[in-house]
């Protein structure tokens, strides 16, 4: 079975290419060569896609599948995907749950995408409303001949610059470590090796349709998550946890200064840890336990070139302590509600 990755080098083009060359298929690569090097044993074509005359190295040949983990500016995903067209027995496409109209509801698999001209570019729009339109260039390319998987938050080896990269470098620095809302607040992340793996599956079985891909509702909580990236760590962090009231009041940015904290009471946050994708693990998407994620992505931001534990964390050190000592002054004061 032949199989080309438009990508395969980022977080998530290297379990692709592991797991398809481990499984037999005969891969093959297109990408700039800029974000890593290519696995030693695949064809690597080299273009640059969103440059005039960029997919030329893509004029020949036949797959039996496509999946195309770049695409974000709409032209050309249409363009590579009308190029490729006859010549592809599947087409995948990994587009983001940030595509949808969402948070508010909780999203479904079969919420529309944004609006989005064709013309769009990254100079002139978000990253949410260009994938939309990378997903809308698809149907004029494909028609319906086309499989759309919507990720959420992709973590794992490699994401050392990502949400759960940053707070690992946070927690290993040790101390009291502010985090926001509740332990038991709701978190959804999908291991990076685990959507590869059924990306691969879901190409073997050709399968056609959209489907969200994160884990289950309910599964994961923040509490676990920081807890297991302290624990990864080995530091003597001690999370502090401050309410959404205290920290929005506080000029704390959601996201920005703490990952992953979506206070409910924030526009655009609601809902945002409430995506349904109960339809890709019915058609096989399976997580592995939280624990294994966050250890496996120390044991490689610990051990690989890019470890920088003494760098900045999600908030700057300073303003951390003061936050924290602000929220436990309060506390002490009768002002607020303590945490456990
Ligand atoms: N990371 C997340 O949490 C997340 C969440 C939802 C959806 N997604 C989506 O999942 C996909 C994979 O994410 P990722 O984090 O693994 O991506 P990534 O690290 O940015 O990797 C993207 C791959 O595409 C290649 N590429 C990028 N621009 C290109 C261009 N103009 N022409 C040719 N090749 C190009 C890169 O290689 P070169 O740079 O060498 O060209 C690399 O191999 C993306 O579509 C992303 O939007 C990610």
């Amino acid at each position: 079975m032949r199989l080309l990755i438009l990508g395969g080098t980022g977080l998530l083009g290297r379990p692709l290419v592991e797991g398809a060359v481990l499984e037999g298929w005969d891969v093959t690569t297109f990408n700039r060569g800029l974000t890593g090097p290519d696995h030693a044993t695949i064809k690597a074509l080299r273009g640059d896609r969103d440059a005039a005359g960029g997919l030329a190295a893509l004029r020949s040949g036949s797959w039996d599948a496509v999946l195309d983990t770049s695409g974000l500016v709409p032209s050309s995903v249409e363009r590579s995907a009308r190029l490729l067209a006859d010549r592809a027995g599947t087409y995948l496409f990994v587009s983001s749950l940030a595509a949808l109209s969402w948070p508010g509801t909780p999203a479904t698999d079969d919420l529309p995408p944004r609006d989005c001209p064709p013309t769009a570019s990254v100079a002139d729009t978000g990253y949410g409303t260009l994938k939309a339109g990378c997903e809308r260039a698809l149907v004029a390319a494909l028609g319906d001949r086309f499989f759309i998987v919507r990720p959420g938050l992709i973590s794992g080896p490699g994401d050392a610059h990502g949400p759960v990269g940053r707070w690992l470098r946070r927690a290993a620095r040790g101390g009291r470590i502010l985090a926001g809302g509740e332990p038991a607040g709701p978190v959804q992340l999908l291991d990076c090796r685990d959507l590869a793996s059924w990306l691969l599956a879901c190409a073997r079985h050709g399968r056609t349709g959209t489907r969200n891909a994160t884990s289950p509702r309910g599964a994961m909580t923040m509490g676990a998550l920081l807890g297991a990236c302290v624990a990864a760590t080995g530091s003597d962090g001690r999370l502090v946890w401050a309410d959404d009231e205290f920290l929005v009041g506080s000029g704390v940015r959601a996201w920005v200064d703490l990952p992953l904290w979506e206070p409910s009471s924030a526009p655009g946050h609601a809902n945002r840890w409430m995506v349904d994708a109960g339809a890709a693990h019915a058609a096989g998407l399976s997580c592995r336990p939280l624990v294994e994620t966050v250890d496996d992505t120390w044991a490689e931001l610990r051990d690989g070139p890019r470890h920088d534990a003494g760098g900045p964390g999600p908030l700057p050190t300073e303003r951390e302590r003061e936050l924290v000592d602000a929220w436990l002054g309060g506390m002490r004061d009768g002002l607020a509600v303590p945490r456990s």
